[in-house]
């Protein structure tokens, strides 16, 4: 069984495979080399070269390249490894170009260097669908669509996980656009290994359009939901806990206040309960939006950044000269006409007496340094004639009844 990832990318360049020593004689090159497709795999066999020694033991390198016509010229490959076995297997979608290289190698062999190498090239078969792409956006959920290269109305889409003995299942919820089906929505206890999906048609066997994903490699869940919570000096931002393997997300959260340009960034995880605390300015507006990111630990992935979630309102820097200008005027115009106003109603409590002026005058001129206002409250005021009140008025004598002291 053979599993590799297919974006080892290192690039090779085919002259190395010509380097050697001179005084040693190359072995022969495998024979008969022949490559087929299967379900989400590729198989190629080849045979024993003709006129090996008796006595030599050999193995066989083979490199596999994709979207390249033979013999690969300067490229990067998909798979490289050596194998004593004739044949050679690989979890491969059928979408490009892809050739093989294969060469003998001196294993227990005298005098001798690797064979020459030999290539054989496979195209994909036809394309019934393009753009077609997969996210793993939920626990056991998975959802795949394509565009149409043509109207096909009898296609169908199977799905199965990638092992040794493939068994594949059909679609039960398709994603359709009119009378074709653009996707599908699955939902399996089997998502989260390497699986295979085949999209054909039910009329033709051929062709069959098969793709080998891994979902945690294409992780892509909705953007949590985003709260907004004020603690007194602080703002708590809180998102939504991820509905699948939390301790291999981490939440970004992103975030400018009042009018600033930079944004910045802090992140929430699964022992921080989802949440970051930034300081509160209550002067400010803040903008905060989360991102939940699948940890590479796991494997690839990541949600778009969410709506973004309001918080506050930016205070008018120019406020307080508005408060100069205008409040603080129109406070004081309002104390002048209620004084105004009370002043006029209690005119006379105000402005009691005023005195005779010709008294007033004479008296200042009499006044010694004892005080001008002494003189004048005391001494020389107009005084209205008291009011007789009576006090004690009594209709029976108290001291009838009650002793006075
Ligand atoms: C295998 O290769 C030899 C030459 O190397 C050739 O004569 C023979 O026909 C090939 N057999 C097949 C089945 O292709
Ligand atoms: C194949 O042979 C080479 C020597 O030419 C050796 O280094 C390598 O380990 C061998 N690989 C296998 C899988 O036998
Ligand atoms: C679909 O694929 C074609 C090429 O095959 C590309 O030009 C086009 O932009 C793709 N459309 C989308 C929506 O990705
Ligand atoms: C996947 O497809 C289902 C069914 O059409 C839909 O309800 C769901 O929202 C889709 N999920 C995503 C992330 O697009």
């Amino acid at each position: 069984m053979i599993y590799r990832y297919l974006d080892v990318s290192l690039v090779i360049y085919f002259s190395f495979i010509f380097t050697g020593v001179d005084s040693l004689s190359e072995l022969p090159p495998p024979r008969n080399l022949s490559l087929s497709w299967a379900h989400c795999s590729l198989t190629a066999k080849w045979s024993k070269p003709t006129d090996l020694d008796s006595g030599c033991k050999v193995n066989y390198t083979v490199i596999l390249c994709s979207k390249t016509k033979c013999p690969p010229n300067n490229t990067t490959y998909v798979d490289y490894r050596q194998t004593s076995h004739l044949s050679y297997k690989i979890f491969i979608s059928n979408e490009n170009e892809i050739c093989i290289t294969i060469m003998t190698n001196p294993l227990m062999c005298e005098n001798k260097k690797k064979s020459k190498p030999v290539h054989q090239c496979i195209s994909p078969p036809k394309a019934l669908v393009n753009n077609f792409s997969c996210i793993y956006y939920s626990d056991k959920k998975m959802n795949c669509s394509w565009n149409f290269l043509s109207n096909i109305s009898d296609l169908q889409f199977h799905y199965g996980v990638l092992r040794e003995r493939f068994s594949q299942r059909p679609c039960t919820s398709y994603i359709t656009s009119g009378p074709l089906k653009t996707g599908c929505h699955m939902h399996s206890d089997d998502i989260a290994e390497k699986m295979c999906l085949i999209i054909n048609r039910t009329t033709e066997h051929d062709p069959t359009n098969s793709f080998v994903i891994e979902p945690r490699e294409i992780v892509k869940p909705w953007p949590p939901k985003l709260k907004i919570i004020r603690e007194g000096e602080y703002l708590h931002f809180q998102s939504s806990t991820p509905d699948f393997q939390p301790h291999c997300w981490q939440h970004m959260y992103m975030y400018s206040k009042c009018k600033e340009k930079d944004d910045q960034v802090h992140t929430g995880d699964k022992h921080s309960n989802w949440s970051v605390r930034v300081p509160y300015d209550e002067a400010c507006r803040y903008t905060v939006r989360v991102q939940a990111n699948y940890s590479p630990y796991c494997g690839k992935g990541a949600s778009d950044w969410s709506e973004p979630e309001y918080y506050g309102e930016d205070v008018d820097p120019n406020w307080p000269l508005m408060v100069a200008v205008i409040v603080i005027p129109v406070i004081v115009s309002c104390c002048l006409i209620t004084a105004l106003v009370l002043f006029k109603r209690h005119k006379d409590i105000i402005l009691p007496a005023i005195p005779e002026p010709s008294l007033l005058f004479k008296d200042m001129l009499n006044s010694n340094n004892d005080g001008l206002s002494k003189n004048i409250g005391v001494g020389k005021l107009y005084v209205p004639i008291k009011e007789v009140v009576e006090k004690d008025v009594s209709l029976e004598p108290k001291s009838v009844l009650y002793p006075g002291p």
